[in-house]
């Protein structure tokens, strides 16, 4: 029996892949490192959280001490890193945190891996990063594997360097590794914070849609179970050392994504058509505010066979759905500091 540390597995896309390789592998034991900040929520694996092969640990990898004796004990044959501080928005507010978390925490964990792992033989650290570290296209052109890396928010700028670190360790102390990085992920169990859940939230609740700037910017979004697969399948199959872009061939601009969501909630809350886009407030643009991001994935097509699934006119359908048949989800994550967040510094140390 193979033993798989996933870090983050209590966050958005760190659930979904708990949840596939909980029930897809019984062979593994699969243990969930995770801090359970404010985006991590143990209601996201309700549905697999008695299950013989899962279990899930309560901690900090930016304690050192603590990732150190955990790698002691559980002696883990793989890792699939996920967890990070992962809003831009927050990373503007309060950048250290992010520093902490996504670059300390990974160095931490590559630590813990280089010093336990005598015998790297069949071990694998799989850090999983965003499309964000290569910065902003124009109209045209696509991010590849081999695009420079060009952050410009706090956010991907730790990103980027938790990636440069992961590739050292790899060139420096042999490392067995291997990097993803992936575009914008929809999906259930999004923290409502993100574009599309906060506004399906907000619709639900007649609240004013913040569209930042004009709208204009692009995002390439990916159905979060789609990303699951890319994992599994890069975690299984992936060559060490290499970088895999994920992405969904999916480009669209804010406002028509947006209006698109309009639609969708005006016809399952039964609103007449154009309630919902009267709540869109064009506010103050994001600082640097990124342009277009967009993914070339061929890579991972022709050497690993993976694709998308998922058409985006049917994921947003269900996700939508999603969000209004889980309130008490809704409810339970956007209780407590939710509700301050807007107005508060984000500080936890
Ligand atoms: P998320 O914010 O939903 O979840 C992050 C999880 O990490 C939470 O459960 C949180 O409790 C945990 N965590 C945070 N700090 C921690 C710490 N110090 N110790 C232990 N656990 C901690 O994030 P997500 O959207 O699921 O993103 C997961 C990963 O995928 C991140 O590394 C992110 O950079 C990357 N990514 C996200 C997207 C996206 O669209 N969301 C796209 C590409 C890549
Ligand atoms: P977001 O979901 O925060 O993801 P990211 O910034 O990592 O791409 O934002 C997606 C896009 O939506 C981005 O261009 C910023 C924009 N946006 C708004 O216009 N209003 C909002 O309230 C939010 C959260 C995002």
């Amino acid at each position: 029996m193979k033993t798989i540390l996933i870090t983050g597995g209590a966050g958005f896309i760190g659930s979904h892949v708990v949840r596939l390789f909980v029930s897809k592998y019984p062979d593994y034991k699969i243990v969930n490192l995770d801090m359970l900040t404010y985006a991590g929520n143990l209601a996201n694996l309700k549905d697999i959280e008695n299950k013989p092969n899962y279990e899930f640990v309560k901690g900090d990898i930016v304690d050192s001490d603590f990732i150190l004796k955990l790698f002691e004990v559980k002696q883990f044959d793989g890792v699939i890193h996920l967890a990070a501080e992962s809003h831009v928005d927050r990373s503007i507010s309060n950048p250290t945190e992010f520093v902490y978390t996504n670059v300390i925490g990974t160095v931490n964990l590559l630590n813990a891996a280089r010093h336990i792992w005598k015998n790297t033989k069949d071990k694998r650290f799989y850090h999983i990063s965003t499309d964000e570290v290569y910065g902003s296209l124009g109209q045209e052109g696509m991010f590849t594997e081999e695009t420079r890396y060009d952050p410009h928010s706090p956010y991907s700028a730790s990103k980027a360097s938790s990636d440069h670190f992961v590739r050292a360790y790899h060139d420096t102390f042999e490392l067995p590794v291997v990097i993803s990085n992936c575009s914008n992920n929809y999906g259930s169990f999004q923290f409502p914070e993100k574009l599309i859940p906060l506004f399906i939230h907000n619709i639900k609740n007649n609240k004013p849609l913040p569209v930042y700037g004009k709208g204009e910017n692009v995002r390439d979004w990916l159905w979060v179970e789609d990303h699951a697969a890319a994992i599994d399948v890069i975690f299984h199959s992936g060559r060490l050392g290499e970088t895999y872009n994920i992405g969904g061939f999916n480009e669209w601009k804010n406002i028509d994504l947006i209006r698109v969501i309009c639609r969708v909630m005006d016809k399952k809350l039964g609103r007449t058509e154009g309630e919902s886009e009267k709540l869109i407030t064009f506010v103050k643009d994001r600082a640097g505010h990124d342009l277009r991001y967009a993914i070339d994935a061929t890579k991972l097509k022709n050497e690993l066979g993976w694709e998308p699934s998922l058409q985006f006119e049917e994921g947003i359908e269900k996700t939508i759905g999603w969000y209004l048949e889980n309130e008490e989800w809704l409810k339970n994550v956007t209780s407590g500091d939710y509700q301050k967040y807007y107005e508060d510094q984000y500080i936890r140390r």
